[in-house]
């Protein structure tokens, strides 16, 4: 740790000390209130400087900003992935459609070939796409900023797909859920 008398640098990212202060909050209700906030599922994916394709589940993902078009998504500094993501200048984010609960869990597990047998694409920059999916955005890698345990990752949308026929899936209380008309 290391930086100026109001900031401290963090895995070399930027953060106040002071602003972050607060209350105890239980980590159990903390969880359990964001749960009822219903996201998409999505697996970010991106290649490593060594060609090989890494990847991970998120729903953490989100719009950010129209013009220019940018999204957000934040990954657990403790993650496996986090130093391939913090090198990598591209990623592509994967909406997942129900019918890929499969690809949420494969994507979320620690220890595995988490691509198995997924039939790639080579996208923007070499990321690999997966296939089937309810939409899809390409991803320029533009800021990391300090998230607490986790980092932000902003992206800026060079392409994206969309597959209307297909629904998304939808991670409610900690469970996958489908979308009922
Ligand atoms: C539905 C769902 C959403 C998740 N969202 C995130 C997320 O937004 N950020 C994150 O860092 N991990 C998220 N995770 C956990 C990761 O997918 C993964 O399990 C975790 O990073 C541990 O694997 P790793 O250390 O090998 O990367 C999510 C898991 C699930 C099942």
């Amino acid at each position: 740790m290391l930086g100026t008398s109001d900031e401290d640098l963090f895995l070399g990212l930027t953060f106040a000390r002071a602003e972050t202060a607060g209350p105890h909050i239980d980590p159990r209700a903390f969880r359990d209130a964001l749960g009822q906030f219903p996201t998409g599922v999505t697996v970010v994916t991106a290649r490593g400087k060594d060609g090989r394709p890494f990847g991970v589940t998120v729903n953490s993902f989100s719009s950010l900003s129209l013009d220019p078009p940018l999204v957000l998504w934040s990954l657990a500094n403790h993650s496996g992935t986090y130093s391939s993501f913090m090198e990598a200048g591209h990623f592509a984010i994967h909406v997942l459609a129900e019918g890929q609960e499969h690809l949420c869990r494969q994507f979320a597990r620690s220890g595995i070939d988490r691509f198995g047998d997924v039939k790639l694409e080579e996208g923007l920059g070499g990321v690999p796409l997966l296939p089937d999916v309810a939409a899809l955005f390409e991803c320029r890698s533009l800021y990391r900023h300090w998230g607490g345990d986790h980092v932000i990752f902003v992206g800026r949308v060079d392409r994206c797909r969309k597959w209307p026929d297909r629904k998304p899936l939808v991670f409610h209380q900690g469970q996958m859920k489908k979308i009922e008309d």
